[in-house]
């Protein structure tokens, strides 16, 4: 899709529908109506109806049967006027966007306007995120044109107003940049295994590291066999893929600035391997490398809207088979840092890999790392589809995850990691097992993650319940979300040193 930016007035805009916000308060709803009426009085009848009444989730279109004009407005409801957010602003967005796609229009507009004291840079970054993300549809697999998700060529966003447009322009340019990312993000996870497993993982990171400007470097069995990465090697041992290790760079800030480094889990099949998983539901299982997704989207991201700090994004990639090679309950490991653990449950495979990770992150002496995963089930559980579950050692990097979260709207809600849920990780064979159980079953995942985490600031993110989605709302699809992008690139994008 094209995005264009236009100073002009409403009644000289060719496109195929405008679309107009609405606000529900009745001051606020006639003001702007007339100001409708004023260029398109041929839209009366459907204003006056009281069919449409600005309120949120609602929308509507009408016709101008004026010549010279756009032919059809589409008017979108924001809600109570003290209520405006960026996130009403996205919802009501993607409706209009929509409504639009219903009748395969190809070209639309959007009017901006001051919307109470929104700065006009969030204003346009979250109408063209609401337009952007709903025209999402995982469908390069479907033959029937019909099913295929119709998608919108050009987005003019214009305003008579042209300090206005001017600020405006780089928040439809970011939201642009950003959506990018978190359409590579979704398309990954939504792939299923048989199309992306490790080596394909890795070759398509290399391509979007091309494309988008940042380096890829894979580490193969050979390789992750000599840096001693026992967890991913134990997780991939039941495979026929082999592993690998991807490693991408990004340098955005100064030569030597140390880098933020993000990690993902990048398990491309989750099968639970010996302690295998009911069949009920198992497909979903091939976005359980949704963390890698993420970290891949966010380097697009990151890259495309130059932002201007060191990144290095980290994906251990395997799949999780059983077979008769495959490692058994009771099998114990030693990793790197010479910590021994005890797979009681290969099922619990993510910590086991994202450990290596968490390890190798070290020699970048980062100023701080993010890993992301579809760690538990437990975290799904607890706060259901709508929020990351957070847990760290860094508050100031939660912090700055929590601002970014209000801006982004991808929730996150911290999980405390109190030394007393260790003892539910105490084997009497290893320094550890790999599962405590079901009580604070995510909280424990946190904390075995802790034992391979350096002396850096760190934050684990358990996006199990955000990341693949049960069905479609608003401006997210059904399956993978691509939750995380828009988040860690906010967080990014305002990075001051730590
Ligand atoms: N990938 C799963 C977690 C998951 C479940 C993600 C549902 C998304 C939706 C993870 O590898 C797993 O199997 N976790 C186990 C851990 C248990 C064995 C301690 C779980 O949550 O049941
Ligand atoms: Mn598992
Ligand atoms: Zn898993």
């Amino acid at each position: 899709m094209r995005l264009s930016f236009l100073n002009q007035t409403a009644g000289k805009i060719k496109s195929d529908a405008i679309i107009f916000f609405f606000f529900e308060d009745k001051a606020l709803f006639e003001k702007q109506k007339q100001a409708v009426l004023d260029l398109f009085p041929g839209t009366k009848a459907a204003l006056d109806s009281g069919d449409f009444r600005g309120k949120r989730k609602s929308c509507t279109i009408a016709y101008t049967n004026q010549d010279g004009v756009t032919p059809r407005l589409i008017f979108s409801g924001l809600g109570e006027a003290d209520q405006l957010s960026m996130e009403r602003i996205r919802v009501a967005a993607a409706q209009a966007a929509k409504e639009a796609a219903r009748f395969e229009l190809k070209h639309c507009a959007l009017y901006l306007s001051q919307l109470q004291n929104m700065l006009a840079f969030d204003v346009a970054q979250a109408s063209v995120e609401g337009i952007v993300l709903s025209l999402y549809k995982f469908d390069k697999y479907i033959s029937d044109e019909d099913e295929r998700q119709f998608r919108l060529q050009k987005l003019t966003l214009f305003s008579d107003d042209k300090a206005l447009l001017n600020a405006a322009k780089p928040g439809g340019q970011r939201a642009l940049q950003y959506c990018e990312g978190v359409t590579v993000a979704r398309d990954l996870a939504n792939a299923p295994a048989n199309e992306i497993y490790p080596e394909t993982l890795a070759e398509r990171v290399t391509q979007l590291g091309k494309s988008a400007g940042f380096k890829v470097t894979v580490l193969d069995k050979r390789k992750i066999t000599s840096l001693k990465m026992h967890g991913l090697l134990a997780v991939n041992k039941g495979s026929s893929n082999p592993p690998a290790f991807i490693i991408m760079d990004y340098k955005g800030g100064r030569r030597n600035e140390a880098p933020v480094v993000l990690v993902g889990k990048g398990v491309t099949f989750d099968t639970g391997g010996i302690s295998l998983k009911p069949a009920p539901g198992m497909a979903a299982m091939k976005a359980d490398m949704h963390g890698a997704a993420t970290v891949i989207g966010t380097m697009v991201a990151v890259a495309k809207a130059k932002l201007k700090v060191n990144i290095v994004a980290l994906v251990p990639a395997t799949d999780n088979m059983p077979s008769g090679s495959a490692t058994l309950p009771g099998d114990i490991i030693t990793y790197s840092n010479g910590t021994s653990v005890e797979v009681d449950n290969t099922d619990a495979e993510g910590r086991l890999i994202l450990a290596d990770a968490l390890l190798y992150a070290a020699r970048y002496k980062p100023q701080a790392v993010i890993d992301l995963a579809t760690l538990t089930g437990a975290c799904m559980v607890a706060l259901g589809h709508v929020t990351s579950g957070m847990m760290g050692t860094s508050d100031i990097l939660k912090q700055r995850l929590k601002t970014a979260a209000g801006r982004s709207n991808e929730y996150v809600c911290e999980l405390p990691l109190y030394e007393e849920y260790e003892e539910q990780l105490r084997s009497s064979v290893a320094d550890a097992r790999n599962v405590g159980g079901r009580p604070a079953g995510s909280i424990t995942a946190g904390l075995f993650l802790k034992h391979f985490t350096g002396d850096y600031p760190w934050v684990h993110l358990d996006i199990a319940g955000t990341a693949i989605l049960p069905k479609a709302s608003s401006y997210k699809p059904e399956g993978g979300s691509g939750v995380g992008v828009r988040l860690l690139a906010e967080t990014l994008s305002t990075w001051e040193k730590m």
